[in-house]
C-alpha cells in the first residue's frame, strides 16, 4: 500500500522537494520499493488542502506556478491547520519546511514532536527546532531526519553519521551560509552590498528574514547542529561567539582581493581534549585554504578526524531544487527497508 505523505510549508523548499519527487519518482520507487500518496499540503500563503484519497502532486505545483492558491485550484478539498492534520491523518511521513525561528524553534518544534509521538516519520528542513531542541528529539532516532538543515543538498549530515562512524571529530570549519558567500563574491565583482543581498533574495537563497544570514545566525544554527551530530555535545547557541558580514565593507573586500585573499564567513567548532568551542566570524583567508575556493552559493566544510586528518566536502549550500533534493534523500532513507 502507498505510504501517505504530508507537507507542512509550501515555500521554496516544500515546492522544490515536490518537484524533485515528481521528477525522480521512478528512481524513488526503484530504490525504496514504495509508492507515496500525497494527502496534504498545509501552507500559509499558498493555502492548505487535505484529502485522504490523495491528490496529484503535479497539479499542486502547476497551481502555484500559475500564481494561484491551492484552495483556488482544489476548492473541493478540505482545509486543516497543521496539528489537526498531524493528529487526524497521521501521515506515514511528514515533511516539515516552514520558515525557521531561531529564537525558540516554534511552532515547528511542536509540529515535529507531535508527529513523531503519534508514530509519523519526520523529515525536516528546519534549522531552529534541531539547533535548539535536538536533545528532546534524538530519542526518535532515524525516524527524524534533517539533512536539508545544513549545506542544503550536499549530504554532510549523512556523511558524518554514516561515513565517519567510529572517527573522533576534532574540528569542523566551514562556509555554511550560501547567501553571505554569494554577497561577498558579488562585492568582489564590484556590486554594492544591498544590491547583492537583493539578488540573493530574488534567487531564493536568503532566509525569509535575511538578517539571519548576514548577522551569522543561520551559520550559527548550522554549526550547532553539526556539533550535536558530529561531537555528540549539546552545544547551546549562547555558547557560540557570532559576528556576521554586516560589518564588512566593499573596501574590506577589495583590500583582501589586492592581497590575493578573500573574506569568508567561517563557522568553526573544535574539540580540544573534550573542551568544545565554537565561533562564527568573517575571516580573511588565502588560496592555500580549501575554503578560499568555495565561491558563490556553494558551501564547503573541512572535517578533521583522528584517523583521516582533513576531509573536505564542497557543494550547493542553498537553492530550491538542491534543498528539495536533501528532503528527497531523507524521504528515501526513512522509507527504505
Ligand atoms: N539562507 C540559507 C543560506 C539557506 O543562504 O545558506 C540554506 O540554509
Amino acid at each position: 500500500m502507498a505510504k501517505t505523505l504530508g507537507i507542512i510549508g509550501f515555500g521554496t523548499v516544500g515546492q522544490g522537494f515536490l518537484e524533485v519527487l515528481i521528477n525522480k519518482n521512478k528512481e524513488f520507487q526503484n530504490i525504496t520499493g514504495e509508492t507515496v500518496r500525497l494527502i496534504g499540503i498545509i501552507g500559509r500563503s499558498k493555502g492548505s488542502i487535505v484529502s485522504e484519497n490523495g491528490f496529484d502532486p503535479h497539479d499542486a505545483i502547476t497551481c502555484i506556478k500559475r500564481g494561484l492558491s491551492l484552495n483556488q485550484c482544489f476548492p473541493e478539498l478540505k482545509r486543516m491547520d497543521v496539528l489537526e492534520f498531524v493528529k487526524n491523518l497521521k501521515p506515514d511521513v511528514l515533511v516539515e519546511a516552514i520558515p525557521t525561528d531561531l529564537e525558540n524553534g516554534e511552532p515547528a518544534f511542536s509540529y515535529i514532536r507531535t508527529a513523531l509521538e503519534l508514530g509519523s516519520r519526520v523529515v525536516t528542513a528546519n534549522k531552529g527546532p534541531i539547533a535548539l531542541h535536538y536533545e528532546k528529539l534524538k530519542n526518535f532516532g532515524n525516524n527524524l531526519r534533517f539533512e536539508a538543515t545544513v549545506m542544503s543538498g550536499t549530504p554532510v549530515i549523512g556523511f558524518i553519521k554514516e561515513n565517519l562512524q567510529g572517527s573522533r571529530i576534532l574540528e569542523i570549519r566551514g562556509i555554511l551560509n550560501g547567501t553571505t558567500n554569494f554577497i561577498i563574491d558579488q562585492m568582489e565583482h564590484g556590486k554594492e552590498y544591498s544590491e547583492a543581498l537583493k539578488e540573493a533574495q530574488k534567487r531564493g537563497y536568503a532566509e525569509a528574514n535575511p538578517n539571519a544570514d548576514v548577522r551569522g545566525l543561520d551559520a550559527l544554527a548550522k554549526i550547532v547542529i553539526l556539533t550535536k551530530v558530529a561531537m555528540r555535545y549539546p552545544l547551546s547557541i549562547n555558547e557560540v561567539k557570532v559576528r556576521g558580514i554586516d560589518t564588512l565593507t566593499r573596501k574590506d573586500v577589495l583590500e583582501a582581493k589586492k592581497q590575493g585573499k578573500k573574506w569568508k564567513l567561517v563557522a568553526k567548532v573544535s574539540n580540544k581534549d573534550g573542551k568544545i568551542s565554537a565561533s562564527v566570524a568573517p575571516v580573511m583567508i588565502g588560496p592555500e585554504d580549501p575554503l578560499y575556493h568555495v565561491s558563490g552559493t556553494l558551501n564547503g566544510i573541512v572535517i578533521k578526524t583522528d584517523i583521516l586528518g582533513e576531509v573536505f566536502l564542497k557543494g550547493p549550500g542553498a537553492g530550491r531544487l538542491e534543498t528539495g533534493y536533501a528532503v528527497f534523500l531523507d524521504l528515501i532513507k526513512v522509507l527504505k527497508k
